[in-house]
């Protein structure tokens, strides 16, 4: 017995020496590397406190106590994969969440777009689709909806599956009315959807210029060239190394003299050209591809 526990001290003292690495960040690190090898999702590059957050969420709601039996859980049920995804991708959004952002791709993206017969926008990490519908009643008002071609991209199937219905509770899409008039809205977010009970759905016209597809923003290449890409509160949840990979797709997806719109608490510290960039209006994240 006393043989025993030295033996397993001894494994602690020489664990301890080895790594310095505590065994729940191993475990981390294990289900991290058995979700890339099961699924192909890769959030080894994720930062680790909104994922060690969510994983504790997603193994409470699960039930399980530790990290290696979740594993165990993930790796054999492709359900709780899905949850884990809808959990660690964090998909809360709302329309006009950035007012100012929106009122200054009024003012300062409008005008370039209207020089360009048609043009093609790009909402990489778009959750339910919110923002996006916000972007297309912009472009509505603008008159430059029907030669406008919005590719909205997420990770996680589910949230496109509720965005490509543009269906939301009413009295949530009633909420946006107020940050649609400050984003310099030209008349009632109302006249976009209609209601049917307690749901508002988007009118066809919106929908019909949105095209939805899964696109990761770590594995996944670039697939167009773009005049405007927005990519709002994604990032901040990526390592620098990450954040370099995705600013460096952003920018060779961009046309000379594009946009690019990132959220408030997200910048372009980690992006390999920032030099090439120019910000468009102070206090807003939108930037202007200046060089190549
Ligand atoms: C907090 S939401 C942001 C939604 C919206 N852009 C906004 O600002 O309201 C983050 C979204 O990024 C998606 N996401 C996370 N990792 C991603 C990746 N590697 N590639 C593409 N989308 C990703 C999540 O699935 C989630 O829907």
């Amino acid at each position: 017995m006393a043989g025993a526990v030295s033996r397993s001290a001894g494994a602690a003292a020489l664990r301890l020496e080895g790594t310095g690495t505590d065994v729940e960040d191993i475990e981390i690190q294990l289900l991290l590397e058995g979700i890339r090898l099961c699924y192909g999702y890769d959030f080894r590059e994720y930062a680790l406190s909104p994922l060690r957050r969510g994983l504790l969420t997603a193994m409470s709601r699960e039930g399980v106590g530790t990290v290696s039996a979740y594993q165990d859980r993930i790796l054999h049920d492709a359900g709780s994969m899905q949850r884990f995804l809808g959990i660690v991708g964090v998909n809360v959004t709302s329309m006009f969440r950035d007012p100012e952002l929106m009122r200054c791709v009024r003012e300062e993206v409008i005008p370039l777009l209207r020089t360009y017969p048609s043009t093609r926008i790009w909402v990489a990490g778009c959750a339910s689709g919110e923002e996006v519908y916000a972007l297309a009643v912009l472009l509505e008002e603008e008159g430059l909806l029907k030669r406008s071609n919005i590719y909205a991209t997420d990770l996680n199937e589910d949230v496109l599956a509720v965005a490509r219905l543009g269906s939301y509770p009413v009295e949530r899409v009633r909420r946006y009315e107020e940050p649609y008039q400050s984003s310099g809205g030209q008349t009632s977010l109302a006249d976009h959807y209609s209601v049917t009970g307690r749901t508002a759905r988007f009118n066809l016209g919106l929908q019909n210029s949105i095209t939805w597809a899964r696109h990761s923003l770590v594995t996944d290449g670039s697939f167009n060239d773009f005049h405007l890409i927005v990519c709002a509160n994604v990032l901040i949840y990526f390592r620098p190394n990450l954040q370099e990979r995705a600013h460096r797709l952003f920018y060779d997806s961009l046309v000379r003299g594009g946009y690019l719109a990132v959220g408030k608490r997200e910048s372009l510290l980690y992006c390999p050209d920032r030099d090439h960039y120019e910000q468009v209006r102070d206090g807003v994240n939108l930037f202007r591809k200046i060089r190549w």
